[in-house]
Order: structure tokens, then C-alpha cells, then sequence
């Protein structure tokens, strides 16, 4: 098959969370069975043009009210052929931040730069002569390419593409007032024609959701969690409506990067049959966190975005989050790697000068989110609400047992432990208190010091389990052959 991914971050290009991880992984193993993926994505002003190759050729592309004159540039994804093309302008990606910075977190032309990226797609594929079978979008930067594809361009060249959207988390959806609608390029019957418009203003994902063959997210529990009003943030009864064609996948993790045998990130590498390498990982962490490198007392790591739907307010909120007790009655290190929202960033500096056992570092640090996962004991996830999460798949990986909530992928991956027989693999609670984190951390802390056994018998099982994206491919691809068949009435079955 043919498939254009379309997506606003992917590594190791541009990242701010799983969505860059998932979109590369996803491509390189859908390459590796053979399918001709390629990537289009912005080239944000961190992306040196020096080590891309130029396409020489100036494409008109139809956004907003004045034709917008684009380029691309060309790489691959790294140790690949898989092709990612660069949308190159510098009125739209020429800046700092992905979709906004501290100062401003959501870009006021957010709505043009997207839709330059999306009518840009649609140019490439006429530039190349490349027509694909998917236009495969994520998330509402990319939510154009359903609309474009059912409203405006499929006929001609298009006329045997499909899309699919997958839905890495519905909370960030881009609604704008219908002031910017013009920035979109589109006809002003597509407001309503569409599915843009939503309370007076428009909604890039729910029109998406509206207009895409099929709709995919991370994990199945998530996918039941969109269609209830808990979780659907406004968007539930169009899912509900959308319920044919919406899938729950699960993310995989990219094994390359993520394997404590080979990791290269790490000052020693183990595995399930030997953990030897784990206690220098964890002496080392302790010492760059400048911590007593003491073995015998539990690290518990945290590494996250610090927003709402991570649970932090429950963690470190001023007066009532758990941090405080946690650090004073458990017995246990705590070290924590993110970086977000202001107020949490402020409190957890003034949280590390009282508790000498908490150990925080503000900002985004690749290696040593390695070093969290594989030195710690225990990984706290205590999310809100969380499509698929990656994290709590590298801990289990690395031998590093998860306390998480019972939410999305949280609850798909991770199996309650069980005292009596020490099966499963991690600690999972229900309600999003401080006090069931609280308890929760102190139920593994008394296993770490009582059950010694459980613990090892819980991290072999972890390291073992099988989150390669191979079967998360084979889930996309019947999304795919179904979306053609949405979309366009093929049948992929005559393909063979
Ligand atoms: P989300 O995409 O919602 O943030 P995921 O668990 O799917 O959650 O993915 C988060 C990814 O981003 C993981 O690869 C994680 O290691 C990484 N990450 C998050 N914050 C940081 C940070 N401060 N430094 C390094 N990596 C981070
Ligand atoms: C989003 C979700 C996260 C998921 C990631 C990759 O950022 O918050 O749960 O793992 O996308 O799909």
C-alpha cells in the first residue's frame, strides 16, 4: 500500500510527546513489511535545511485568501528509506515552538499553519506524481486532510485515496473563532458542510472525526473512554455517532531505542536474566540527581509533560497533592524529569528545598529519561485520562515496575499485581485523590521491602512482555483496507 502520513511532530525531527514517537515508529515498520510510507511534515526552524536535500521547485498551495508559495525539502527518517518531506515557510514554521511557546502557548495563526500543511500534502502528492492509497492524519494539526479529501479533492488523482485519522488524545481539539475561518482556504459552505463549526466557532478535530473513512486512537479502553461524556471533552456523541468506524490500536515502542540489552543511553545495559546492569543504572541515577546512592531504598521516577491530564495537581498541587507524604513517611527516592505548566514547575522547585529525598529537573533531556527508566525502582503515572502512554511500556521493559491510574492504555498494558501469587506487573489504582496515589505508592513500597520475590518475579514479566509495533501494524492495515472501502468502495481483497 501506498500511505502518506501526515503529522506535526515525528523524531527525531520534532517532538513534544508520544505523538513523534508513534508516527516514525509506525512508518518504519509499515516500510519493513514492504509498504511504500512516506512522511510530510513542517520545517520548524530547529530543523538545520543544511542536512536536508532541496526539492527545487516552488508549489502553490491554497490556504487562506492569497495563494501561499511553499517548498519542500527531503530526508529520511534515520537508518530508513522511509522519505519524510519538509513544508518549508517561513511565515509558518520560521520560529520557535511547535505550536506555541511558554509566552504563547497556542500560536494565534495556528489555524493557517496547519492548513498550509494539509493543502501542502494534497501539492506534494500532484508534485510527485506519488498518489497514495492513505492520507493517514494525527491529531487536529492534520485534521484537514479528511476534510479536504471527502469536500474537495477526491476526484481525479484522489479519487482511490482514503483517510484515516488517528486520535492521539482528544483533549487538544484547535477551535478558533470563526474570524480565522478564511486562514483555512476552504469554502465558506464547509463551516457548517463539514463538521468545522462547534458553539459559534470551528473545531479542526471534530471535523476530522466528521469527515475521516475511518478513526483510529492508541489503545481500545481509550477508544470506549471517547464516547462516554467523562471522556469524550464535548466530542463523545459524534464519536458515538462515528462508532463504525472508530478502532482502538495500541501503541508499540520503537525496540530499537528502547531496550535495556543495547541501550546506548545507559551507563550499563541488563536484561531479564541478568539485572546486574539496573543496580549501576540506579547508583548512577542517584548520583546525577545528587542523591545518597544508597541500593537498598526505592527510586520511584516519574518523567512527564507537566499538565492537567498527567494527574500532577494530585501530585504536586500547592497544599494538597500527595508529594509531601510521599517523600516523608515511605521510605523511598523520588526523582521526577518535565517540564510544563508554570504554577507545577514553580511548586516543585519549592517542594525539592524541603524534601531532601525529591530530586526534580525542569526541561526536556532525552538521555536521561533513559537513565529514569532504567535506574528507578518503581514509575508513578498517575494520568488523568491517557490515550495509550508510552512510558509505562519502556518501565515494564526496563524492569521498572509502573504505579499507574486504571485509564486508556494505562489499563491495557499494565496488570494488577496480585499478593498472594506476585503475578503481574505493576500497581494500578482507580480514583485520580492524592490519597490513592498515596496509598497506592505505599502498597508497592511495602512489596518492595516484604516481597522481595514478587518484585523480581513482576519485573521478569515485564521485561518480557511483547510491545513491538508489529501487531499494532497489522492493526492498522485492516483500518486501512476498511477506510478504502469507506471511502471509496475498493475492496482490497481483490488486490492479491
Ligand atoms: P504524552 O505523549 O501524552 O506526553 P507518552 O507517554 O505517550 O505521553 O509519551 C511521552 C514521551 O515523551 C515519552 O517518550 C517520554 O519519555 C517523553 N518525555 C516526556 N517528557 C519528557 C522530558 N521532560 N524529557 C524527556 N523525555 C520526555
Ligand atoms: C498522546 C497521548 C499519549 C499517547 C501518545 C502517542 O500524546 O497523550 O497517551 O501515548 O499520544 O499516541
Amino acid at each position: 500500500m501506498k500511505i502518506l502520513m501526515v503529522t506535526s511532530e515525528a523524531v527525531p525531527f520534532a517532538k513534544t510527546g508520544g505523538l513523534a514517537d508513534a508516527v516514525s515508529a509506525l512508518s518504519l515498520n509499515l516500510k519493513k513489511m514492504g509498504h511504500d510510507v512516506r512522511i510530510v511534515m513542517p520545517r520548524y526552524y530547529k530543523i538545520d535545511r543544511a542536512k536536508l536535500k532541496p526539492i527545487e521547485a516552488a508549489i502553490k498551495v491554497h490556504a487562506g485568501t492569497e495563494p501561499t508559495w511553499v517548498k519542500f525539502y527531503e530526508s529520511l527518517l534515520p537508518d530508513s528509506k522511509v522519505p519524510v518531506y519538509f513544508i518549508d515557510h517561513e511565515g509558518c514554521y520560521g520560529r520557535d515552538g511547535i505550536y506555541g511557546t511558554k509566552w504563547e502557548p497556542d500560536f494565534g495563526d495556528n489555524p493557517y499553519r496547519a492548513a498550509v500543511l494539509c493543502h501542502g500534502a494534497f501539492e506534494l502528492c500532484r508534485y510527485l506524481g506519488w498518489y497514495p492509497d492513505i492520507m493517514h492524519a494525527h491529531d487536529w494539526f492534520t485534521c484537514l486532510i479528511p476534510v479536504l479529501l471527502r469536500n474537495v479533492c477526491r476526484n481525479g488523482y484522489f479519487a482511490h485515496t482514503a483517510s484515516v485519522l488517528t486520535i492521539h488524545n482528544l483533549g487538544y481539539q484547535g477551535v478558533y473563532g470563526k474570524d480565522k475561518f478564511p486562514a483555512l482556504g476552504l469554502d465558506w459552505n464547509l463551516y457548517y458542510g463539514a463538521g468545522l463549526e462547534h458553539n459559534g466557532a470551528f473545531n479542526f478535530l471534530q471535523a476530522g472525526i466528521s469527515c475521516a473513512d475511518m478513526i483510529t486512537t492508541v489503545s481500545p479502553t481509550y477508544a470506549w473512554e471517547m464516547s462516554t461524556p467523562e471522556g469524550g471533552f464535548g466530542l463523545d456523541g459524534l464519536i458515538r455517532v462515528r462508532s463504525d468506524a472508530v478502532r482502538g490500536v495500541l501503541n508499540g515502542c520503537d525496540l530499537e531505542t528502547w531496550n535495556p540489552k543495547t541501550d546506548k543511553l545507559l551507563p550499563a545495559n541488563f536484561d531479564h536474566k541478568d539485572l546486574s546492569g539496573k543496580a549501576i543504572c540506579k547508583k548512577e541515577l542517584q548520583s546525577v540527581f545528587g542523591l545518597p546512592e544508597v541500593p537498598n531504598l526505592p527510586v520511584v521516577g516519574m518523567v512527564t509533560r507537566l499538565a492537567d491530564q498527567k494527574g500532577i495537581a494530585e501530585v504536586f498541587g500547592p497544599g494538597y497533592g500527595c508529594l509531601y507524604s510521599l517523600c516523608n513517611n515511605l521510605g523511598l527516592q523520588f526523582v521526577l524529569l518535565g517540564s510544563g505548566e508554570k504554577w507545577c514547575e514553580d511548586e516543585i522547585q519549592a517542594l525539592e528545598a524541603k524534601l531532601p529525598n525529591f530530586k526534580a529537573k525542569l526541561g526536556y533531556d532525552e538521555k536521561l529519561s533513559h537513565l529514569i527508566e532504567a535506574g528507578s525502582d518503581f514509575f508513578l503515572m498517575p494520568s488523568r485520562y491517557e490515550p495509550c502512554g508510552l512510558n509505562q511500556m519502556y518501565s515494564m521493559l526496563y524492569g521498572t515496575l509502573p504505579i499507574v491510574r486504571r485509564t486508556g492504555g494505562l489499563a491495557d498494558t499494565v496488570e494488577q499485581y496480585n499478593e498472594q501469587t506476585g503475578e503481574g506487573t505493576g500497581f494500578l489504582f482507580d480514583a485520580l485523590t492524592p490519597g490513592a496515589i498515596y496509598d497506592t505508592v505505599g502498597w508497592a513500597m511495602y512489596a518492595y521491602y516484604n516481597q522481595k520475590d514478587h518484585i523480581k518475579k513482576m519485573q521478569k514479566k515485564g521485561m518480557q512482555k511483547n510491545f513491538s509495533w508489529e501487531q499494532s501494524v497489522n492493526g492498522y492495515l485492516d483500518v486501512y483496507s476498511q477506510a478504502l472501502m469507506n471511502g471509496c468502495g475498493i475492496n482490497t481483497a481483490d488486490w492479491k
